[in-house]
């Protein structure tokens, strides 16, 4: 006989000398009776893997990917072995089975739900290449060659999404945060947009600076849009999308693993892509084809409807931006009392309900206090490596008892570094 070490591995075992620790067969399992010279091997399920949950969870504070609801990862190891009786799990079945099929459209209509995103007038688009390709697609789908774009930079990612307009279009800067270390947002008054802009891109939350809009600029070409990267602040609170073109997001900070990024375009905004657009940065092509085109990211896509279902069952995202805003004014609350231990550069009225960085006033603890707190059950609290310090980045899977237990710490950690 021969046990694989996996608890999920079968046991292959010979029929006519079962061992005793292996379970019964069910009548209708029951292994062939064969005559003694012939050997076979026979499939016999594990007992179901316990979904109690173990104390062993940590408290991740990761900018992406970052922390999941631990409903959900119970849920999703609930079905991994066997979704929903179809006798497979959802890794391995086919991207336009019926299965499937339910799953994707499901996940659809339970984030159209939670954003309130009118049917008629959006596409919800399921897609590859993390937000990074958007950068590309955005410009792509939305203008010629030759046209005007502007860009808003409040941090590294609007950056990023500007440079990379720049190969595909006429591309402005109407702000750039830079000289301040990105730690402002601009008054919208002062952007220099241009009238011929196509649109207006904006990050709405730097996931690496904690700079977050709180409201949106408005286009001043009234033909334009405006464009937001949402990747690391994507269903943290309510938004107006009927005030956006184009918002796309990676899901692997709020809604989901890496994988897929959700785009959400104005439908009169699709088919007139750059006759250079590769098929998969193609809007036209994924709404046609129901993000279906090719195989999708089918596993993150699933883990990300269940996000979705949770967070319609936790009542929805004004419940969920009343969590954030607790657990944010919590910590920037600890920052700020500090006396100066801690300092959050951001200027107060923008910071991200998200991210939170900050350093210590006597830098050469920041590590000693990244240790200590990884060694209390506290991890990924790094600063990004372009800022350095600290950064807790708190999505709307950090439980409250998180923060609590970040701040408990930061506030021992300073009584002992006097
Ligand atoms: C705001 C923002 N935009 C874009 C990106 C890039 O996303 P991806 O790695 O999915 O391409 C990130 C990644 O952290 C991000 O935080």
């Amino acid at each position: 006989m021969a046990a694989l070490s996996s608890p999920q591995s079968f046991l292959l075992q010979h029929p006519l000398h079962p061992s005793p620790k292996t379970p019964s067969f069910p009548p209708h399992k029951q292994p062939l009776r064969l005559k003694p010279s012939t050997v076979s091997c026979t499939a016999v399920r594990p007992p179901p893997v316990s979904l109690s949950v173990a104390n062993d969870r940590i408290f991740n504070f990761a900018a992406g990917p970052a922390t999941l609801p631990e409903s959900v990862i119970l849920k999703a190891q609930g079905e991994l072995y066997n979704y929903r009786g179809s006798g497979m799990s959802i890794m391995e079945m086919s991207h336009r089975g019926k299965e499937f099929d339910a799953v994707i459209k499901k996940a659809e209509s339970d984030l159209r739900r939670l954003l309130a995103i009118p049917d008629d007038d959006y596409a919800v688009l399921f897609l590859q290449g993390g937000a990074t390709t958007q950068f590309a697609a955005v410009p792509l789908n939305l203008c010629a060659p030759g046209d005007a774009v502007d860009y808003v930079v409040t941090g590294s990612w609007g950056d990023k999404a500007f440079k990379e307009a720049q190969k595909f279009c006429k591309a402005n800067l109407s702000w750039s945060g830079k000289s301040d270390k990105y730690t402002k947002i601009p008054s919208f008054e002062g952007l220099e947009q241009n009238p011929n802009a196509k649109y207006l891109h904006i990050c709405a939350n730097e996931t690496i600076h904690g700079v977050e809009f709180k409201n949106y600029p408005t286009p001043s070409n009234k033909d334009a849009v405006l464009v937001a990267d949402m990747s690391s602040n994507f269903c943290s609170k309510p938004v107006d999308v009927s005030k956006f073109g184009v918002i796309y997001a990676g899901a692997q900070k709020n809604v989901g693993p890496s994988g897929v990024t959700i785009a959400i375009v104005r439908k009169d905004l699709i088919g007139n892509a750059q006759p250079i657009t590769p098929v998969m940065l193609d809007y036209k092509i994924h709404a046609d084809s129901a993000s279906l085109y090719n195989t999708p990211p089918c596993f993150a896509i699933y883990i990300c409807g269940l996000v979705f279902e949770d967070l319609l069952e936790q009542g929805g995202l004004l419940e969920v931006e009343k969590n954030n805003t607790k657990k944010a004014g919590i910590l920037y609350d600890a920052i700020d009392g500090s006396g100066g231990f801690y300092v959050c550069p951001v200027e107060k009225s923008v910071r991200s309900l998200m991210n939170v960085p900050f350093t210590l006033q006597k830098s050469d603890l920041e590590k000693k206090f990244i240790e200590e707190a990884a060694k209390e059950g506290m991890v990924q609290l790094k600063g990004h490596r372009s800022v350095g310090g600290v950064r807790a980045s708190i999505y709307n899977a950090m439980p409250l008892a998180g923060v609590e237990k970040l701040v408990a710490f930061m506030k021992d950690f300073q009584a002992r570094h006097p």
